[in-house]
């Protein structure tokens, strides 16, 4: 298994390119599931999570042909519809194959993918949504089966709660389903839009994505089309939080207006971290200026909240930052894997609950230390850069899932960074 070495205490300058979004493409990957027709897809990240996608794609008879980070897709129809737990427990998204199978074919069976380190991660929502559009389940050995008799059903759907892959799995069934289907509650992810854009290219009829109210028409058939992916407001967020933790001034590049306006929101209380528009919001200009005392209070939500997914960064940023912030994790039960990491460290963190509270620490040391999922893997990162000392970070096939070329990227923006392998 791989390991990554860091030599902290260096500032950021440099620019670094921004990669197309894992949580664009996973579902517009899946998407392609709903037409016999060539689906080109540009932009595409290499990340293990995507090549986990194209091989259950590929195992669904899909051809898939891949160039960089050009793929293009035709799915044809399958001899089995059985998306395998191999498949699906190494990468939890695959389970958004279940709309589009059950649209396109009325039936699908599919590994249940059950809990991961951050949480225990149910569909409940995923399946009580298709229910009300006709589908039959049933649980057998963790797999759950779906049928459908005849074609999917417009249908009401009220989300009880937010969820990013129920609003992404529905999405996609209704486009086929006959009749109107509404979902109430839905996500408003900058990546739910994008999905819906290409479907829309398809030839789907949507409403009102990137609201709480989407409304589908359902059509006989989608198309060919080309797409490319929105950049990673993921990784864009990190690496801003890189610049925050250790200081410098880095250029953003391929990014868009949205996630320029969305992280200058969510990063207005760090005011030493200044961040400007530049290139017609294609760049973002991140820049640290003084270190001064912060005290932050900051509770993740869905979009456009601030993001679960870069708590744990925010986290190892202010760990030298003088003041006393808290951080409270209101979208999963268990995304703290990385406080105990950071605390071997030397950082100052208690957790209380759902909240951490991150204190200034005297020293921050570099250590062994070890990634538990992707974005606890991301905030040892920016810990290790801040760190004095070595930092030697191990099972980053953990990191390899969501940041493409990251130890180039910081690399080349000065960090003392190598991959080991092992
Ligand atoms: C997506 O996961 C993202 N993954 C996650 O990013 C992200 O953290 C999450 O949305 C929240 O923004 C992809 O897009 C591939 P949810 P998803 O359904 O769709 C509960 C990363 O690091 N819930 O919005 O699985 C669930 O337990 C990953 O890139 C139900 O109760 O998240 C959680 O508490 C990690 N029942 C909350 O909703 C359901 O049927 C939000 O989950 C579904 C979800």
């Amino acid at each position: 298994m791989d390991k990554i070495e860091i030599t902290g205490g260096d500032s950021l300058n440099g620019k670094i390119k921004i990669s197309g979004s894992k949580n664009s493409a996973l579902p517009i990957l899946a998407a392609a599931l709903l037409t016999e027709e060539k689906i080109s897809v540009s932009n595409v990240p290499n990340l293990s999570d995507i090549f986990s996608m194209l091989e259950l794609l590929r195992s669904l008879n899909v051809k898939i042909i891949k160039k960089k980070n050009n793929i293009d897709l035709i799915s044809s129809t399958p001899k089995s519809l059985l998306a395998h737990y191999n498949l699906v427990r190494k990468m939890r998204a695959s389970f958004l194959i279940l709309g589009p199978l059950l649209a396109r074919y009325g039936n699908a069976k599919v590994s249940l993918p059950g809990g991961c380190a951050i949480g225990n991660r149910p569909v409940n929502l995923h399946l009580d949504g298709l229910e009300k559009m006709g589908v039959a389940f049933k649980v057998e050995e963790g797999y759950i089966t779906g049928t459908v008799n005849g074609r999917l059903k417009g249908a009401k759907i009220n989300l009880n709660k937010i969820s990013v892959g129920a609003t992404e799995n529905l999405i996609m069934a209704a486009t086929l389903a006959e009749g109107t289907t509404i979902i109430n509650n839905a996500a408003k992810e900058p990546e739910i839009s994008d999905l819906s854009k290409l479907l829309i290219k398809m030839g789907a009829r949507i409403k009102g994505f990137g609201t709480k109210k989407i409304i589908i028409n359902g059509v006989r058939k989608l198309n060919r089309c080309s797409y490319k992916i929105m950049p990673d407001r993921i990784e864009s967020g990190t690496f801003a939080l890189c610049v925050f933790g250790c200081g410098g001034k880095v250029k953003l590049e391929n990014v868009n207006n949205e996630i320029c306006n969305h992280l200058i929101k969510v990063f207005k209380q760090l005011k030493s971290l200044e961040l400007k528009k530049t290139d017609n919001g294609t760049s973002l200009l991140i820049q640290k200026n003084k270190n001064e005392e912060i005290s932050l209070s900051v509770k993740t939500r869905e979009y456009p909240g601030f993001p679960t997914d870069l708590q744990a960064q925010l986290t190892a940023s202010l760990l030298k930052t003088k003041g006393r912030s808290e951080i409270v994790e209101n979208i999963f039960e268990n995304r703290f894997m990385h406080i105990s990491e950071l605390i071997r460290m030397g950082a100052n963190l208690k957790q209380i609950g759902s909240k951490i509270i991150v204190k200034n620490c005297k020293k921050l040391k570099g250590a062994e230390v070890m990634a538990t999922d992707l974005r606890a893997s991301s905030c040892l990162v920016i810990a290790a850069l801040m760190a004095d000392g070595k930092t030697t970070i191990n099972r980053v096939y953990h990191l390899d899932r969501g940041y493409e070329n990251l130890e180039k990227k910081l690399k080349l923006c000065g960090a003392k960074i190598k991959r080991v392998q092992s």
